[in-house]
């Protein structure tokens, strides 16, 4: 038994059993403890996480700054309400904007975040514009505006009606886009690299081609950086790849290293248009996930992490090739920094399992992506350890499909 576990894995399974609404598939471990890219089951059994968090523990799990920056904010402040300042709403929002540009909303989640966003598109647009264009693979949240916005019929089943007024496009379509942008388009809504569509990277052609039928159109362009964010791919933003700026973008899991966080952030001019009344998060911006979010930032640049995600991004790529190289069932291999992915010709999800019996942990997408989101401060030694465990899986997958 591990030191922190109360009861066994199997105590706490039969508790959910009775207790927890069955929504997620789970697999049957409980964690108990986590420190850097390590996680500890009860049973005193030790993994390598790979997808910290879905992506939310940028930093693994843990991080000591950001742990001490909770312990010392928790004495003094938990929670204060939207009608009055705090220091360190202040200073988390001059870190973001300073890396990025214009102002910031804080909300609690990526879906709060594209929800708030959406919102001020059609605010700013003015009546009659209300359209938001988004595309095919892409996924922005499940609440109803989010959800409407996320181009995949299997996420709206049972569900409809959906929000009026979003229309999909294929990814990377442009005359596509340009079809169906019309005078009641206020918006043009994307991850600059999809994640749960499968790690997808656009073109820089495509992004310049949508801000330029933006500008020409006065339509805003909207990019979900909910996953993108925070250095993930190896600079601040994922924006900051392409050239060309958003007007508005959105940020949560990993923005805060692990504490609820959600926010979008807009240009100056923009920004206006969200006015008083119009909009609101009671928990947003609270003191807990703003000091945990300076954390997150001051250790990312003094532990120099962008540079970090670029170098362990290259080296799993290297990793990737060589079971390329040997494997046939390898189709295509999509890296950015920390958003690392392998497109398989077979289904990827028994490659979690078998990694998972092995002691890594790992995910799969869009049925045939093998998808990890290591943390930014992963060793070269840990993307080895990773890799040789993912290779076996995938050898033993390939001699028995
Ligand atoms: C790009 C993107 N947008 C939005 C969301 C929704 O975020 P949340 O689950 O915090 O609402 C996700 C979650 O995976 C995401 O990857």
């Amino acid at each position: 038994m591990h030191a922190l576990a109360t009861q066994s894995s199997q105590d706490t399974i039969e508790k959910f059993q009775r207790y927890v609404i069955g929504n997620y598939r789970r697999y049957p471990v409980c964690i108990v403890q986590g420190e850097g890219s390590y996680v500890w089951d009860a049973e005193g059994r030790r993994f390598l996480d790979l997808f910290p968090g879905w992506g939310c523990n940028i930093l693994g799990h843990c991080p000591p700054k950001v742990v001490q920056a909770i312990q010392d904010q928790v004495t003094n402040l938990i929670h204060v309400p939207n009608t009055w300042y705090t220091e360190a709403q202040g200073n988390f929002a001059e870190a973001i904007c300073t890396r990025s540009f214009g102002k910031v909303f804080f909300a609690n989640s990526g879906a709060e975040a594209n929800e708030g966003a959406i919102k001020l598109a059609r605010l700013h647009a003015g009546p009659g514009r209300y359209k938001v264009i988004s595309f095919t693979s892409g996924f922005h949240g499940r609440t109803f505006g989010a959800l409407s916005a996320t181009a995949q019929p299997k996420y709206h089943e049972g569900l409809h009606p959906l929000v009026p007024g979003f229309q999909y496009a294929p990814f990377g379509d442009l005359e596509a886009v340009k079809q169906l942008a019309d005078h009641e388009t206020c918006a043009i809504l994307l991850e600059p690299v999809q994640g749960e569509g499968g790690i997808n990277i656009p073109t820089n052609e495509f992004l310049q081609g949508l801000r330029d039928l933006c500008n020409e159109r006065g339509i805003l362009l909207i990019f979900d950086e909910v996953q993108t964010c925070m250095g993930r791919t190896g600079h601040w933003f994922g924006y900051q790849h392409s050239g060309i700026q958003p007007d508005i973008f959105t940020l949560a899991k990993g923005v805060a290293a692990g504490v609820a966080c959600g926010a979008f952030v807009c240009k100056d001019e923009i920004a206006p248009s969200l006015r008083p009344g119009m909009h609101a998060s009671t928990f947003g911006g609270n003191p807990l996930a703003m000091a945990a979010g300076i954390a997150t930032v001051e250790t990312i640049e003094e532990e120099g992490l962008l540079e970090n995600a670029r170098l362990m991004g290259e080296r799993f790529r290297m990793h990737f090739e060589a079971i390329r190289d040997e494997l046939p069932i390898v189709a295509d291999i999509r890296i950015r920094g920390m958003m690392v992915g392998m497109e398989l010709t077979i289904p990827a999800t028994p490659a979690v399992g078998k990694c998972m019996e092995r002691g890594v942990l790992i995910n799969a997408t869009h049925d045939t992506v093998v998808r990890l989101l290591p943390p930014l401060n992963i060793t070269a030694e840990q993307v080895d350890e990773g890799c040789e465990v993912l290779s076996e899986v995938l050898r033993e997958m390939a001699h028995t499909k």
